[in-house]
């Protein structure tokens, strides 16, 4: 078995590799590493996690997914997708893509975690409340493990009703977000050049000029590079950080 994930800002990262170990199997590995495609071949059972972005997944992972297209031939794999707060059919999304490239389908888990949408106060909870979300989170994984040990997969976002709900709840209105790269990162005055954004970003999208960071057009919209600018100068959806969201705070 393999855990394999794309994780802007480590809540997939947490919840992928949690499961893996409590199942008992430790590899996991990021869509970012020049070895997934490759560890994915060797592995017949998988469990493939993604942040939802506005009910849908982020292109980065679509493309992955697309462009390693024969892999998934008769790949038994478990769809898990982390949320801040609703997706519908979350996992069904990548489930539907996965099945037509002949994977079976096992089943899909929704885990919500602290909203990764640092430059927005939209849905911002405080400290506790994601420390909490954080905790149920553990637990719902801890439960989700012990059921497959016996062969119960949850099916959370497969059915035709959460396909439904994704679709008409989020997804229809903004699905030119998630259909392609944007080319919309803001990088603010205040940026000093310290090149945190341009070495962490998954797509190459952020490269250095004359002492300051400069956004192309392939952003994913993972927000790993807003969280992690030391200067706050980095906005994508909103006009200001608000908070800069570190799983680790609440672990
Ligand atoms: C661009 C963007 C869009 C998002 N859209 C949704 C959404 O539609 N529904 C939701 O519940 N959470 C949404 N979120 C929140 C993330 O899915 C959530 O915080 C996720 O756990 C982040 O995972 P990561 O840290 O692995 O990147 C969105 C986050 C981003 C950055």
């Amino acid at each position: 078995m393999l855990g394999i994930y794309f994780s802007g800002t480590r809540n997939t990262e947490y919840c992928v590799k949690l499961l893996s170990s409590l199942l008992g199997e430790t590899e996991t590995v990021s869509l970012e590493n020049p070895s997934a495609a490759k560890k994915l071949e060797e592995n017949d059972t998988i469990i493939f996690g993604y942040p939802v972005q506005f009910s849908n997944i982020p292109y980065f992972v679509r493309t992955f997914i697309e462009k390693n297209g024969e892999i998934w031939k008769g790949k038994q794999v478990l769809c898990l997708a982390t949320m801040g707060a609703f997706s519908g059919d979350g996992a069904g999304c990548a489930a539907r893509l996965l099945e037509k490239k002949g994977a079976v389908i096992l089943g899909g888990v929704h885990v919500k975690m602290p909203d990764s949408v640092c430059d927005s106060p939209l849905l911002k909870k405080s400290f506790e409340e994601n420390q909490q979300l954080v905790e149920k989170a553990t637990e719902k994984i801890e439960k989700v493990a012990s059921d497959i040990k016996r062969q119960i997969y949850p099916k959370e976002g497969l059915s035709f009703l959460a396909h439904v709900i994704g679709l008409f709840g989020q997804r229809l209105w903004f699905y030119h977000k998630t259909r392609a790269y944007t080319k919309k990162l803001n990088i603010h005055e205040n940026c000093n050049g310290c090149g945190i954004c341009a070495q962490n970003c998954p797509t190459q999208n952020l490269s250095l000029l004359d002492g300051k960071a400069v956004a192309g057009n392939r952003c994913t919209m993972c927000y790993r590079c807003i969280s992690k600018c030391p200067q706050k100068a980095i906005t994508l959806l909103g006009k200001k950080v608000v908070d800069q969201h570190v799983i680790t705070k609440y672990v």
